[in-house]
């Protein structure tokens, strides 16, 4: 199945991306082509539905009647006709710059309407043209921008918002647009390969929209075994299991509350985990044993396709190994798991940048075991209060051990300058929250948000705080953020990275005690240390 069924469009600015800009045209003779336009437009026709949205202010204007721009456009349509070029729809907006216009500037007005007649998809669309309104009307609803430099595009480009791509002519423009399309497709068959390596027992990294996940079918108990050995994971520690869809649930959970429900409604797909009671046939290795079993429905593309066309839920760990930093692009899972994984997909950065959010629904109260992705405030404002539980006495989330998301170097959010005297010839790095200035002296400075963004901030946590990690250093010292929102998770993630929560010394020992050394698949089906959980009372 295809990344979706729905069309992608080009939405194509007239003059000067199309045609010579002649100021206000009235006559048909006065329309030229660039010499690249149709040879260009052929080459894309087939995979793209074309639309023209012209801005004609000169009807604002009172200088061009809408009868003459009409007359334009219909020889501008015709003559593409001819040469083979269907356009679906012409979109003309007569308004000046300074008449509030509800159809470009950048109000993505004409791009919603042909997405909702043509049943568009905005995501593999793109928007062309030589203002920076024809760039960012398409971005405003998700589609790329690519600005020209023909027509006004040399004048005008001091304007353009940041990181916009630009081309020199049209042809430019489609050429890198096929590029796009040729790279999608070649993701389009790594994700049908991935889809299969799971469907045979395998095991994949794969991005969501938090962090990169390591996963298996979840009903493939010697699968989800090798999880376990790949992480190098204790087998206390259970999976979250992934979903694309919500029938998928039936196999799963037992039931659904109906506050439950509300939050799939309000925060699915996303980086929301719930933790429910369980159907028997979910395998013990995916729980641990336990009674229930945690469930999210991500909301990267890459991940609902790969779930989709593997059939099967999906349970998966950050793709890091057990206790390091979860891994945010596809390079750091390369980097720490590169060969002990059948495949890795490459979906960029993740765009949250921490875990989700974990919530259970075991007891009676709705409680949080792990601040994440969705802040703890919107789901309070859907639900209610909710139980918060980060210091365990029973551990029921790995996250909750003293010392987890940890890198190598020593990392401390609270320090005296008498404790850091010792540090006085060594190597300290900084990972700030929004300033780079501090009365101390670092080796290396990571600044988390320039703006102060917590949002920002949490998408930039992991890579910061691996970048430090490389560079040897003796300390990390860290700024801590405001706990509100994400500002929590990150707070969360920054003290157990420190290793400053602390959890009974009880639940410690019981876990160690038990502990056999290696974890292998062999020894995993027959492990006695799941029932060990339950002799522990541990077992809910
Ligand atoms: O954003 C995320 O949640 C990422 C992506 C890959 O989806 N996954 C992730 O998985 O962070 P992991 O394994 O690193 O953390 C899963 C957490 C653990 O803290 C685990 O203990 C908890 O979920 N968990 C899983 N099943 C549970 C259950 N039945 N009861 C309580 N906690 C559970
Ligand atoms: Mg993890």
């Amino acid at each position: 199945m295809p990344f979706s069924s729905r069309w992608p469009a080009i939405f194509l600015d007239r003059d000067g991306t199309l045609i010579e800009d002649r100021g206000y045209l009235r006559c048909v003779s006065d329309v030229v082509f660039y010499p690249e336009t149709f040879s260009a437009l052929r080459r894309i026709k087939d995979r793209y539905l074309l639309f023209i949205v012209t801005n004609q202010s000169g009807i604002g204007l009172g200088v061009l009647s809408p009868e003459d721009v009409e007359l334009i456009n219909n020889h501008i349509v015709k003559t593409l006709a001819q040469e083979g070029i269907t356009i679906t729809k012409v979109y003309t907006c007569p308004h000046t710059r300074d008449q509030g216009c509800q159809c470009i500037k950048p109000n993505p007005y004409f791009i919603l309407e042909a997405a909702r007649e043509f049943n568009l998809d905005l995501s593999r669309s793109f928007s062309i043209g030589d203002h920076s309104h024809d760039v960012e009307f398409g971005r405003n609803v998700g589609a790329k921008g690519i600005f020209l430099l023909t027509g006004h595009g040399q004048k005008h480009r001091h304007e353009l918002p940041s990181r916009v791509e630009v081309a020199g002519n049209i042809e430019e423009a489609i050429i890198r647009i096929l590029k796009e399309d040729m790279d999608s497709q070649e993701k389009e068959g790594m994700i049908r390969q991935a889809a299969e390596t799971i469907q045979q027992g395998g095991v994949v990294a794969f991005p969501t929209e938090t962090v990169y996940g390591l996963g298996a079918d979840a009903f493939n108990p010697l699968a989800v075994a090798r999880i376990f050995e790949v992480k190098q994971r204790p087998f206390f520690d259970p999976l979250i299991v992934h979903v694309a869809d919500l029938k998928t649930l039936d196999r799963l959970v037992e039931r659904i509350p109906s506050s439950v429900l509300r939050l799939m409604e309000h925060f699915w797909p996303g980086p929301l985990t719930l933790v429910l009671p369980k159907k028997e046939e979910v395998p013990d290795i995916v729980t641990a044993g336990l009674s229930s079993v945690a469930v999210r429905m991500p909301k990267h593309p890459i991940a609902c396709s790969l779930i989709e066309q593997a059939s099967c839920p999906i349970a998966a760990p950050s793709a890091n190994p057990f206790g390091y930093v979860s891994p945010t692009t596809a390079e750091h899972v390369r980097e720490q798991l590169g060969d002990r994984v059948d495949l890795i997909l490459d979906g960029g950065s993740c765009e949250v940048g921490v875990e989700s959010t974990i919530l259970s629904f075991v007891e009676k109260d709705p409680t949080l075991l792990r601040p994440g992705g969705i802040p703890l405030e919107e789901i309070e404002s859907l639900i209610g209060k909710v139980e918060v539980r980060l210091r365990e006495e029973k551990i029921s989330a790995p996250g909750m051990l003293p010392k987890h998301y940890a890198p190598r170097t020593p990392i401390r959010i609270h320090w005296s300058e008498e404790s850091l005297k010792v540090y006085q010839n060594k190597k300290v790095g900084w990972l700030a929250f929004q300033k780079p200035s501090h009365g101390l002296k670092f080796s290396h400075i990571e600044v988390l948000s320039k703006k102060g963004d917590l949002r920002e901030a949490a998408a930039n946590l992991f890579s910061a705080i691996r970048r430090l990690d490389a560079l040897g250093l003796d300390l990390i010292l860290a700024e801590p953020v405001p706990e509100t929102g994400l500002g929590r998770a990150i707070m969360d993630r920054l003290r157990r990275a420190s290793g400053i929560i602390p959890t009974t010394q009880d639940s410690i020992h019981t876990f160690r005690g038990k502990g056999k050394g290696r974890y292998t698949s062999e020894n995993l089906l027959n492990d006695r240390r799941l029932e060990g959980r339950e002799e522990d009372g541990q077992k809910k």
